[in-house]
């Protein structure tokens, strides 16, 4: 156990049996923060690319809230993202990548989750020079009713804690441009947007030293 939180909310190291509910929380938080369900044909798949590989290949850095009705929420890491995209290429995706069809590059012809489908064949990965002074990275997300009772400060900062025992010196997230909310939860804890020409224009990169 980490954390107890009231009401029946709990920050607890998360396990294999975890992933289910995982792959549910990414899913209703996968539209910038907001329900992706009317988006996707498979419900797992987002979760599968953004939440479950880190519980599998990062455990030490993997936790999950609990709440009345069960896991609502995950706050996962790794100290390294080169060690971490190396393995998630060549253990996760490639594993993946065998149990899902590649829809092809058209992108005028992706329906449903084929953009998934297509990102686990072909992962694009961003971990360019600009972010190696903040070498660890994670993820953050909580269902809406476990918002705003400072879980996820609890959860990052308990996070960022285990990420600095490890060795990183600093770390990044990233974030949508249109996900406001989280752009300003980051910005509460200290981390500032990552500026450079070779960072994507579509996506934000908050760091910060730990
Ligand atoms: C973003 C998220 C992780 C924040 O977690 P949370 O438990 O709601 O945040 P907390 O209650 O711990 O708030 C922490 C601080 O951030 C501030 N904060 C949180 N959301 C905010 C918002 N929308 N606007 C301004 N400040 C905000 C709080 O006021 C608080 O400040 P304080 O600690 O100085 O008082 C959570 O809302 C969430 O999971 N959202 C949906 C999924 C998502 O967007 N994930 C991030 C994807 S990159």
């Amino acid at each position: 156990m980490v954390r107890e939180f009231g009401d029946g909310y709990r920050l607890r190291r998360a396990t294999a049996a975890d992933h289910a509910a995982f792959n549910l929380v990414c899913l209703r938080t996968g539209d910038s923060g907001k329900d992706a369900t009317a988006r996707e044909d498979d419900p797992n798949l987002l979760g599968l690319i953004y939440a479950t590989p880190y519980q599998v290949l990062e455990p030490d850095f993997a936790l999950a809230v609990e709440g009345p009705d069960g896991v609502c929420g995950y706050v996962l890491g790794t100290p390294d993202s080169s060690t971490f995209y190396h393995r998630y290429r060549t253990k996760w995706m490639s594993q993946l990548a065998a149990r899902v069809r590649d829809p092809g590059g058209d992108e005028s012809r992706w329906r449903g989750s084929d953009w998934a489908r297509h990102a686990i064949h072909h992962p694009e990965i961003v971990y360019p020079p600009v972010l190696e002074a903040y070498p660890a990275h994670g993820h953050i997300d909580l269902l809406e009713a476990a918002r705003g009772r400072g879980i996820g400060r609890a959860g990052l900062e308990h996070l960022m804690g285990l990420l600095r025992a490890a060795g990183a010196p600093g770390m990044h997230l990233q974030v949508s441009p249109r996900n406001r909310s989280a752009l300003k939860f980051y910005e509460k804890l200290g981390f500032g947007e990552a500026r450079g020409s070779d960072l994507p224009r579509h996506t934000v990169f908050m760091a910060r030293s730990l």
